[in-house]
């Protein structure tokens, strides 16, 4: 069976292949930068953009089952091809707030958006559709990456924020157990960490994991929206003030830890400490 993955060279996507790659034999991945991709045997690149047409025929052809990388404006032209070229099965993550758990989530820049592309494939794509909606990555924390490793210390807006982090072979696991198994379709999964951790309970971890003290400072959240604002969209960096203002005061108001990890892969979603361990190297430093 050739099974197609977009976003491949991506953070969540290099887990997508190498645990496909273990069970099946066809693998094609679509890139824009094919020199990323560490030739394996079973797997070929195509080199090609998702919001070109040309480069959809090329990929599609022949597939049977296809992971879609969320490049919003993609979708419905994605979703439109596949059906066309005879794809069986498209499996597309979104994100949890997308889900509208809590009124905050509702009222969010980023919800119409996200629910407008998971509509987009359910309207035009093949039948076999499923939607996966993982919490805030863990990998969002390679955000302070240098400043800690540099200085030791990251300044924060709300360190006392919690969410249910995800770590990023945990919704790889979920988008290959969905790709590969019956009984999803139509759903659309709301996907998170095994518990409720804080910003600082996360510098904590990341510190003990490379094995230095780690701190954070409280910062205004304008100070952060100004940096952040130079590589997130002004709407999701309101989003995430707007969220973590209100865990921070009332944890209560967060996405809830949600069983579906386990339900889907069959085993336990991994905690922020696994995510640490694994990812010590981006944060060893002077
Ligand atoms: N961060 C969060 O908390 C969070 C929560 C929920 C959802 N999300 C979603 O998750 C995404 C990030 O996932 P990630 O961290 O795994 O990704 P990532 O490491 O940022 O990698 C991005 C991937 O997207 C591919 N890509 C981007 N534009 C493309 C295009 N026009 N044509 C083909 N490929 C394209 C890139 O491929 P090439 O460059 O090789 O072409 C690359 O593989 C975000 O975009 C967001 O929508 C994030």
């Amino acid at each position: 069976m050739s099974i197609l993955v977009t976003g491949a060279t991506g953070k969540t996507g290099r887990h997508i292949v190498r645990e496909l790659l273990a069970t099946e034999k066809d693998v094609r991945v679509l890139t824009r930068r094919p020199e990323q991709v560490e030739p394996r045997p079973g797997l070929t690149v195509i080199e090609g953009d998702l919001t070109s047409s040309d480069s959809l025929s090329a990929a599609l052809d022949g597939v049977e089952r296809a992971f879609l990388f969320p490049v919003l404006p993609a979708i419905g032209a994605f979703a439109g091809a596949a059906e066309r070229a005879g794809v069986r099965r498209v499996v597309l993550f979104t994100g949890a707030w997308a889900a509208g758990h809590t009124e905050r989530d509702l009222g969010s820049w980023v919800l119409p958006r996200y629910r407008e592309a998971e509509d987009a494939l359910a309207t035009n794509g093949p039948a076999e559709w499923t939607v996966l909606r993982p919490a805030p990555f863990a990998t969002n924390a390679l955000w302070w990456a240098s400043a800690l490793r540099d200085r030791g210390v990251v300044g924060l807006p709300h360190p006392d924020a919690v969410c249910p982090v995800i770590h990023e072979a945990d919704i790889a696991a979920a988008v290959v157990r969905t790709l590969l198994d019956d009984g999803h379709h139509g759903a659309r999964h709301t996907l998170t960490g095994p518990a409720l951790v804080t910003q600082a309970e996360q510098v904590a971890a990341i510190g003990k994991a490379v094995g230095r003290p780690l701190r954070v400072e409280r910062i205004p959240p304008e100070q952060w929206r100004a940096d952040a604002e130079r590589f997130l969209r002004p709407g999701i960096a309101g989003d995430l003030l707007r969220e973590w203002a209100e865990t921070e005061k009332d944890p209560s108001t967060a996405l809830p830890v949600l069983p579906t990890v386990t339900e889907i892969t069959g085993r336990p979603a991994r905690t922020f400490t696994r995510w640490a361990e694994d990812h010590a190297a981006d944060f060893a430093g002077a």
